[in-house]
């Protein structure tokens, strides 16, 4: 079985094709400037010449404060981008998982999100991201989506960095302390993606 990943530096795609021997399967990544989200034309053949038999959509836009300031390419990506992934892998004839965010909700739940409490993003970053989910489940092929959150590789730059200074989301960040005990949260994402994986 060929699972094959967008994105080629991604924290993400990089956990996943590292972590190929613990799947006992052939896992590539695929990129720019082969596959390009903001160049929906270059998605399918580069998904073709890569022959999937599963596909991961773990590539997206991911400058979460950043998207506040240009919206219009976070969408342009996040929406327009996945809805190409998941056309392609359609065409192909393959499965997706495709990566989402926590930040389809508004973060004003006290306790665990499930998967149908109500969507409210409260972020340009959150919205393009909810675009993409729907664009998936739009383009009508087989597909699993997965929220998920604070996924830090050990080798990444310390969660402590990445919050420093705090950006405009501050509230969110209020349960920065909940969030460095639920590291390391990559491992529990790949043992769930992989799980996952078994039954496509
Ligand atoms: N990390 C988290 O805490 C977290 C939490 C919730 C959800 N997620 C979701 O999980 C997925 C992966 O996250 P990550 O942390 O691995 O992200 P990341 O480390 O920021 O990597 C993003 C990946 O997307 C690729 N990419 C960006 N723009 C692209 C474009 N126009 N065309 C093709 N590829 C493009 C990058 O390509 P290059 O390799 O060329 O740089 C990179 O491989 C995303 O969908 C993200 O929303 C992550």
């Amino acid at each position: 079985m060929r699972i094959v990943i967008t994105g080629r530096q991604g924290q993400i795609a990089r956990a996943l094709f590292e972590a190929d021997s613990a799947l006992g399967v052939e896992v590539t990544t695929v990129g720019r400037p082969e596959l390009d989200l903001a160049e929906p034309e270059t998605i399918e053949p580069a998904l073709r010449a890569a022959s999937p038999d599963i596909v991961i959509n773990a590539a997206a836009y991911t400058a979460v404060d950043q998207a506040e300031s240009e919206p219009e390419i976070a969408a342009k990506i996040n929406k327009a981008g996945a809805g190409a992934v998941a056309a392609a892998a359609k065409a192909l004839g393959a499965p997706i998982i495709h990566l989402s965010t926590d930040y389809v909700f508004d973060g004003a739940k006290t306790s665990a999100y499930v998967e149908d409490d109500p969507v409210a993003p409260a972020s340009a970053y959150g919205a393009s991201k909810l675009a993409g989910e729907q664009a998936v489940a739009a383009a009508n092929c087989d597909h699993l989506i997965l929220r998920t959150s604070w996924f830090t590789l050990p080798t990444a730059r310390t969660l402590c960095e990445r919050c420093s200074p705090l950006p405009k989301h501050e509230k969110r960040y209020g349960s920065l302390q909940i969030s460095m005990v639920a590291l390391p949260m990559h491992r529990i994402l790949l043992r769930q993606l992989f799980e996952l994986l078994r039954t496509c």
